[in-house]
């Protein structure tokens, strides 16, 4: 909506008294919290399994291949899951699909909790994967669509901040319940929260969005109601929507080919995710224990310096909340590769010098710590706001599904590559070509990623559809 629009609106109905419009302000902000529980099961679910693994393995007997195959075959059902979230999210609704992914948790947390055997064990990891992969694709699209312009990035960044509650979480439990060996426990608890979820999405408003995109304009401006500070803001974003969608091209896939600016966003968001993968962070997140164990860390203390590791990054998201809709994207985004290349350039620096002297472990714990709260003010959270914005209304579950599959994607393909170029380049070089890889992301966030910070949704697609530079689709 257009300040000028806004200001005709208000005028017309005038500002609604401070009481509706600070309880619709909260309203709001409560829907987009409840629909960020899918972050945190997306956390603790990505997280439990580094912790019971182990556990697991003894147990089953299961050797180094079924392992890797219990941990990547949630990762395979969550690229899976995040296809047909788009066209469950197109079909049923943004909010059915938040339901149906917090029912596959239940399911799949109960499942791996009572595993009788690895296959049935696997089976429960694809159910958690096909859940992770349509929450982590529906819920940054509902938060964004629900969300008023001028805290967009902050919602959709506290969705990543739910992330990163999860995956400390689960470290904490994992490492509270490693003494007793409960790996069983470990994976059931999960069910607590799954369920606290599936509750909570029983209280959702469908994404008015989504209502005008089915035609149904009279329910879509009751919920934008509920959701706006004044019914004139109300009003004045359901007209802007209904603008866009007046627009020709079909939806989805026939949008795609029909359209060339349509194709740059999806390219753009599929770029993103690349890149916020190559960063290197998942070889953090899934091998720090082990990367600590190298590093002469005892089992226990390498499962504490993890959970460590999970407390930073959510502190840095944190951050990254209070910041993104003041200073904007970009310089967040940019601030963060930079002390991501650093943070590489140190750690390989380090490695190459090797030892196991005081001064260069510590070194090398301060690098992956600084590293992980550089991505944790950028990559992660401006990534998932920025796919969630660039899409145009007709596009966006196809868009987004394109950069969530991607997600998945590009993280099962650099931490299953991960271990051999290790063997063939060495430490040291890996860390580095990790700190190009970031050096590379500063270079396409300079040149294509746009400022959208305070725009509102309808502009941004305005200004892709005009065939505006990338870059410049916002402010
Ligand atoms: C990434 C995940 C990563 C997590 C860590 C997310 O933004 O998509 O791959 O594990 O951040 O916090």
């Amino acid at each position: 909506m257009t300040a000028d629009q806004t200001k005709t609106s208000q005028e017309a109905t005038g500002p609604a008294g401070p009481h509706g419009g600070s309880q619709a302000a909260a309203r709001a902000v409560v829907v987009g919290i409840l629909a960020a529980m899918a972050g945190l099961m997306f956390g603790l679910d990505t997280g439990v399994i580094a912790g019971a693994l182990g556990f697991i393995g003894d147990e089953f007997h299961a050797a180094a291949r079924t392992q890797e195959w219990i941990v990547s075959s949630m990762m395979a059902a969550a690229a899976l899951g995040s296809l047909v979230a788009g066209r469950i999210s197109f079909r049923l609704g943004r909010r059915r699909a938040l339901l149906a992914a917090s029912l596959l948790f239940v399911a799949g947390a109960g499942l791996c909790a009572l595993a009788p055997s690895v296959a049935v064990l696997i089976v429960g990891r694809i159910l958690l994967g096909l859940a992770v992969g349509i929450a982590a694709f529906a819920a940054p699209l509902y938060i964004s669509e629900v969300s008023q312009e001028s805290v967009r990035g902050a919602m959709v960044s506290f969705y990543q901040l739910m992330v990163t509650l999860g995956i400390f979480l689960a470290y904490v439990t994992d490492s509270l319940l490693s003494y007793g060996g409960h790996w069983r426990w470990m994976l059931g608890l999960m069910a607590g929260p799954a369920a606290l979820f599936c509750a909570a999405c029983l209280f959702l408003p469908d994404s008015p969005r989504w209502l005008m995109m089915r035609g149904e304009r009279g329910r879509a401006s009751q919920v934008m109601r509920l959701l706006r500070v004044s019914p004139a803001d109300a009003d004045a974003e359901i007209r802007d929507i209904a603008q866009e969608l007046k627009r020709e091209g079909g939806s989805g896939l026939a949008f795609f080919r029909s359209s060339p600016n349509f194709r740059r966003s999806v390219l753009l968001g599929v770029a993103l995710q690349v890149m916020q993968q190559v960063t290197g962070i998942n070889v953090l997140m899934y091998y720090a224990p082990k990367i600590f164990q190298a590093a002469h860390f005892g089992v226990s203390a390498a499962t504490w310096a993890t959970a460590l590791i999970g407390l930073v990054n959510m502190a840095a998201t944190g951050f990254a909340i209070a910041f993104i809709d003041r200073w904007g994207r970009r310089p967040l985004l940019i601030l963060s590769c930079a002390i991501m290349t650093g943070a590489m350039v140190m750690a390989g620096g380090l490695a190459a010098v090797g030892g196991d002297s005081t001064p260069i472990l510590g070194g090398m714990v301060a690098a992956l710590l600084l590293f992980v709260a550089g991505f944790a003010i950028g990559a992660g959270p401006m990534v998932w706001t920025l796919c969630s914005e660039i899409q145009p209304l007709r596009g966006r579950d196809f868009g987004i599904a394109c950069s969530t599959f991607t997600n998945w994607a590009a993280n099962w393909l650099v931490s299953n590559v991960f271990l051999t170029v290790m063997a063939a380049l060495g430490q040291s070089w890996t860390f580095w070509l990790f700190a190009i890889m970031n050096g590379l992301f500063i270079v396409i966030t300079l040149a294509y990623v746009p400022e959208t910070r305070g725009v509102s949704l309808e502009e941004i697609e305005a200004r892709l559809m005009a065939g505006r530079k990338l870059r410049e689709l916002g402010r």
